[in-house]
C-alpha cells in the first residue's frame, strides 16, 4: 500500500509569465485519498487539469508529473489519451456539463466500456447496469434509460463517478464534487468515494475549498494558497497542529461542534490577482505575522516531521 503512483515535482503552469501553479511538489499514493484545500483561484483545478493534459492552451506547464514512472509532462497528444480514463480520471462540481443532454445514462456509461475496455454492445450495456448499481443507483435498469435531466444532481454526480470508473483508473480527480449538492447528499456522495477507493484500491485526489468536507475524507492534505503550497500534513496531524498562518485562518472559519452558530470569522482580504504576487510569501498582505522578510523572500517548504511540511518564515 505504499506504492507512490503520482510524483509531481516543481510544478510550474504560468500565464503570460505569471506562475498560477507555483513549483509545486506532492505525490499520492496506491490507494490514498489526497484532499487539495483551498480558496477559490489558489491553482487547485489548474494543477489537477494539467496532471490530464487538459490545462488551458494559454498555459504553460513545467516540471515533472511522474505517473507510474513516466514524466506525463514530456507526453505527445496521442500518449494522453492512454492516460485520460484509463490511468487517472476527473469528475467535477456540474455533472451536466460533462454528461451528454441527449445520450440516457446507460448507454453514456456502456460507451466507456466499449471504447476503453473492448466490450461488444450487450456486454456494455450489462456492465452499465452494474456500475450504476456499484454506486447504489436505486432501480438500476430503468434509471439506465433516464436522460442526466431526468435525475438528481446527486444521481447525475454518481452517474459521473460510475463513467470515471468504467476505466478502472488508478487515480480518480474530484475537483469540488459535491459543492453544489445539499449537505445530507454531499455526504452521501462522500461515503461512495471511499467505499469505492476501499473495495476497487483506486487513488483518489478530492479537491475542495472547504477544509471541513476535505478532513471527513482525506488521509493527507495539502493546502494551497496562491499557486503555492503551503502545508502538508496528515488530516489529523493538520487539525491537531496546525503550523501556516493560512491554514490557521481556515481552520477558524470552521464551525464547530456545540459552538456558536452565528457569523464565522472569515480570513480578512483576498488571494491576489496572477499579476500581483510579489517575490515574497504570498499570504503576507493577509497576515497578522508579516515582516520585511516575508515581503522579501519566498519561504520554502520545510519538513517539520515525517508527514508535515509548511512553508513560512515564522514557525
Ligand atoms: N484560462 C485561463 N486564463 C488565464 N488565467 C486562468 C485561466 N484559468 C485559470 N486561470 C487563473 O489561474 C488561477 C488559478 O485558477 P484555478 O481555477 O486553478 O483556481 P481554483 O483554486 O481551482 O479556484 P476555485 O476554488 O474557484 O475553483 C486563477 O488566478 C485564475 O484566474
Ligand atoms: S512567511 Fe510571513 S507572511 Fe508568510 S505566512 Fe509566514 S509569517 Fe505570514
Ligand atoms: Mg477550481
Amino acid at each position: 500500500m505504499d506504492q507512490t503512483i503520482l510524483d509531481v515535482r516543481q510544478l510550474r503552469v504560468a500565464f503570460k509569465g505569471y506562475p498560477a501553479v507555483n513549483d509545486i511538489s506532492f505525490h499520492i499514493k496506491k490507494g490514498e485519498i489526497l484532499g487539495v484545500v483551498g480558496e477559490s483561484g489558489c491553482g487547485k483545478s489548474l494543477a489537477a487539469l494539467t496532471l490530464m493534459g487538459l490545462q488551458p492552451k494559454v498555459m504553460k506547464a513545467s516540471g515533472q508529473v511522474v505517473f507510474n514512472g513516466e514524466n506525463l509532462l514530456a507526453n505527445k497528444e496521442a500518449d494522453w489519451q492512454q492516460v485520460r480514463g484509463e490511468g487517472i480520471a476527473m469528475i467535477f462540481q456540474e455533472p451536466m456539463t460533462a454528461l451528454n443532454p441527449v445520450v440516457t445514462v446507460g448507454d453514456q456509461i456502456a460507451e466507456m466500456f466499449e471504447l476503453h475496455r473492448g466490450s461488444n454492445k450487450v456486454e456494455a450495456q450489462e456492465r452499465a447496469i452494474e456500475m450504476l448499481e456499484k454506486v447504489h443507483i436505486p432501480d438500476p435498469v430503468r434509471r439506465a434509460k433516464a436522460y442526466p435531466h431526468e435525475l438528481s444532481g446527486g444521481m447525475r454526480q454518481r452517474v459521473m463517478i460510475a463513467m470515471a470508473l468504467a476505466c478502472e483508473p488508478e487515480l480518480i480527480i474530484a475537483d469540488e464534487p459535491t459543492t453544489a449538492l445539499d449537505v445530507t447528499v454531499q455526504a452521501q456522495v462522500l461515503d461512495l468515494l471511499e467505499e469505492l477507493r476501499d473495495t476497487t484500491g483506486t487513488a483518489v485526489q478530492f479537491i475542495s475549498h472547504n477544509l471541513g468536507v476535505v478532513s471527513q475524507l482525506a488521509e493527507r492534505v495539502i493546502v494551497m494558497y496562491a499557486g503555492r503550497i503551503v502545508e502538508q500534513a496528515t488530516a489529523e496531524e493538520l487539525f491537531a497542529n496546525p503550523q501556516h498562518p493560512y491554514t490557521q485562518g481556515l481552520l477558524a472559519t470552521l464551525p464547530r461542534i456545540g459552538g456558536a452558530r452565528d457569523v464565522l470569522p472569515a480570513i480578512p482580504g483576498a488571494v491576489p490577482p496572477l499579476d500581483q504576487r510579489g517575490q515574497g510569501c504570498p499570504f503576507a498582505d493577509r497576515c497578522g505575522k508579516a515582516t520585511p522578510t516575508c515581503v522579501a523572500t519566498m519561504p520554502e517548504e520545510v519538513e517539520l516531521n515525517a508527514v508535515h511540511t509548511v512553508a513560512c518564515h515564522h514557525i
